[in-house]
């Protein structure tokens, strides 16, 4: 059947993290508001960022040494006007999460005269020293920053009147005009207008119709099988932005945490705020503080340099880890700063006070995704995206650490700022909605964000996406799961680390390539098969939301391998063994969908 349950919004947030509600909270009150998150609430990167969100606020620091340390890192991909124009706002940024009542850590002993009216100031709070910042620039919440933001905005959101937050809703396709439930993407005049929906809780779909759509699903980690991001993460926002039209950029910068917990399958994540204090990395078997021999800035390199040395050692060493120790520093200071780490550690048997820590590599964030300008604009008039999911060009080809908590905030509320615009210009009535010539109008004023200096990405042919948003039509409420897409899905996850990890190489590029190709026959027919099958029962709506998954996933994977195979050089997060240099000419990766053409 085809009985969709729709609901009208004016402004639809797909993903409940930072970015979304930053722009939550800072749009108009007047404005209806929806977002959405895939699963629980807790359960985005956000949430679990421990470190910080890094701004020049010390007396000595200034934003022009902290964008001198952000294109350092980023080595010379940082889109530079973006990252001055984001990085400038950072203490406006901070300060108005300060505002909201985000319980910073503060300065002990600060005298209080410089406190807002509102409660903290940025001059009272405490900061620490991460890997690539030349000094002391992260406000933190001890080390569980992005919980305490996330418990802090939620609060906030759930308190509007204008802000409905609705769990367990995955946004499957973005609506673009002409208006085409299957998402199809002929003709050329294109704006955004709303989400195709899946309800978890009710095993049914929906469409979300909004005037403008703001696109801050998170990253991709999980497309991996070591991560930092919660098990949702699998990329879908990019690949939704990609079918309505958007340019993706540097997708093969997939930058590696040098310090996830390597004990069974945890995905904890050992802040690089403990090697900001102090903590040293040595081999488990010499006993070598092998980072002296690697880098002047030893453990505090940036972090593609650490996690490429990590893994070279636990390539010879064979162990599967490295220690990171911090037994040298005082107990009652590791307990007092980080306390979610201790106690995290010590459920497990592990006491950092008095012994060595097991880390190993850990695929923690994608520094490219959907372009974007520094306001969230992209190629799709309505469209904004934010976030992890975003590539303004900030992060380069290495993220600085810290800096994309602060990028959520400053996008988020930046687009805030100028959706009202775009909604007042183009959508000033409902029925103005679906009016071609208000789309026509929109995509000659909307501004898609410029990329300098580019390198087209050619696509293989046989990546054509399997994708049907018509395999939704029938909501069941059997849970019956598909074996050998969840082997797939897992399989997909292997390959990816060993042959698009920390290091790459043409030939396991190419393998990687030729295997996402079987499977993706394999699942074309088995979609095929199933879903044209006579009984009744088959497929549930599991299965079919499995199949459209493990689908998107190898279409994204192969975008990824894809720009990994033609950035035939090492570049920051990007590693080739046939290709150590670095080329003369820094280019951004640019793949352009086949609906829209742009000059590069
Ligand atoms: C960390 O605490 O090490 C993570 C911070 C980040 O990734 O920016």
């Amino acid at each position: 059947t085809n009985d969709y349950d729709s609901r009208q919004t004016d402004v639809l947030i797909i993903g409940a993290g930072l970015a979304g509600l930053s722009t939550a909270l800072s749009l108009p009150q007047s404005l209806k508001v929806t977002v959405l998150s895939k699963a629980a609430l807790d359960v985005c990167s956000s949430h679990y960022a421990q470190g910080g969100i890094a701004a020049s606020l010390d007396k000595n620091d200034s934003v022009t040494d902290h964008i001198a340390d952000t294109l350092v890192a980023g080595a010379g991909l940082c889109e530079a006007d973006h990252t001055t124009s984001i990085l400038s706002a950072g203490q406006q940024a901070i300060q108005w999460l300060c505002d909201q009542g985000v319980p910073f850590t503060q300065i002990p002993q600060q005298d209080n005269s410089h406190k807002s009216l509102n409660g903290l100031h940025i001059s009272d709070l405490h900061l620490t020293k991460e890997g690539g910042h030349g000094c002391r620039r992260v406000a933190h919440a001890d080390d569980a920053t992005g919980q305490h933001i996330m418990d802090t905005l939620f609060v906030k959101a759930y308190a509007a009147d204008n802000i409905t937050i609705l769990p367990y809703h995955e946004a499957l396709d973005l609506l673009t005009s002409p208006f085409n439930v299957s998402g199809s993407l002929d003709g050329d005049a294109k704006y955004c207008q709303g989400a195709l929906v899946f309800d978890h809780i009710n095993q049914r779909q929906r469409i979300f119709y909004s005037r403008a759509v703001v696109l801050a699903s998170g990253g991709l980690g999980q497309l991996f099988k070591r991560a930092s991001a919660p098990n949702v993460c699998v990329g879908d926002g990019v690949m939704m932005a990609w079918r309505a039209g958007c340019r993706l950029a540097n997708l093969e910068f997939i930058q590696f945490h040098p310090t996830g917990l390597a004990f069974a399958d945890s995905s904890f994540l050992i802040s690089e705020a403990l090697r900001g204090e102090g903590g040293r990395l040595y081999c488990p078997q010499t006993g070598a503080r092998f980072m002296l021999d690697i880098d002047a800035r030893a453990e505090l390199a940036p972090r593609d340099i650490v996690a490429r040395a990590i893994a070279e050692q636990i390539h010879t060493n064979g162990l599967g880890y490295v220690h990171l120790d911090v037994s040298h520093l005082p107990a009652t200071f590791l307990q007092a700063h980080f306390p979610q780490i201790d106690q995290t550690l010590l459920a497990l048997g592990i006491d950092m006070t008095t012994e060595p820590i097991p880390v190993a590599p850990t695929a923690h964030y994608s520094c490219g995704g959907v372009v974007t300008s520094a306001h969230g604009f992209t190629d799709v008039a309505g469209l904004y995206a934010a976030g992890e999911v975003a590539y303004t060009g900030l992060h380069g080809a290495n993220r600085l650490a810290s800096n994309s908590l602060l990028e959520c905030v400053v996008v988020g509320r930046n687009i805030a700022a100028d959706l009202p615009r775009y909604l007042r210009e183009f959508t000033a009535s409902n029925t103005a909605l679906y009016d071609d010539k208000a789309a026509q109008q929109a995509l000659t004023v909307w501004t898609p964000p410029i990329l300098k200096h580019t390198q087209p990405v050619i696509l293989p042919t046989s990546t054509s996406l399997i994708f049907d948003s018509s395999v939704y039509n029938a909501a069941d409420d059997s849970s019956h799961s598909d074996t050998d897409v969840t082997k797939i899905t897992t399989a997909l996850k292997h390959l990816m680390t060993t042959n698009m990890g920390i290091t790459r190489h043409a030939e396991s590029l190419e393998q990687a390539l030729i295997q996402i190709q079987k499977w993706q026959q394999w699942l074309k027919h088995a979609t095929f098969s199933q879903f044209h099958a006579c009984d009744p029962n088959s497929p549930t709506a599991a299965d079919r939301l499995a199949h459209l998954q493990l689908a998107r996933q190898l279409q994204l994977a192969t975008l990824i391998i894809q720009s990994a195979y033609q950035r035939i050089e090492s570049r920051g997060g990007h590693y080739r063994q046939d290709y150590p240099d670095m080329a003369c000419q820094p280019k951004v990766s640019v793949i352009t969908p086949l609906s829209i053409s742009r000059p590069c």
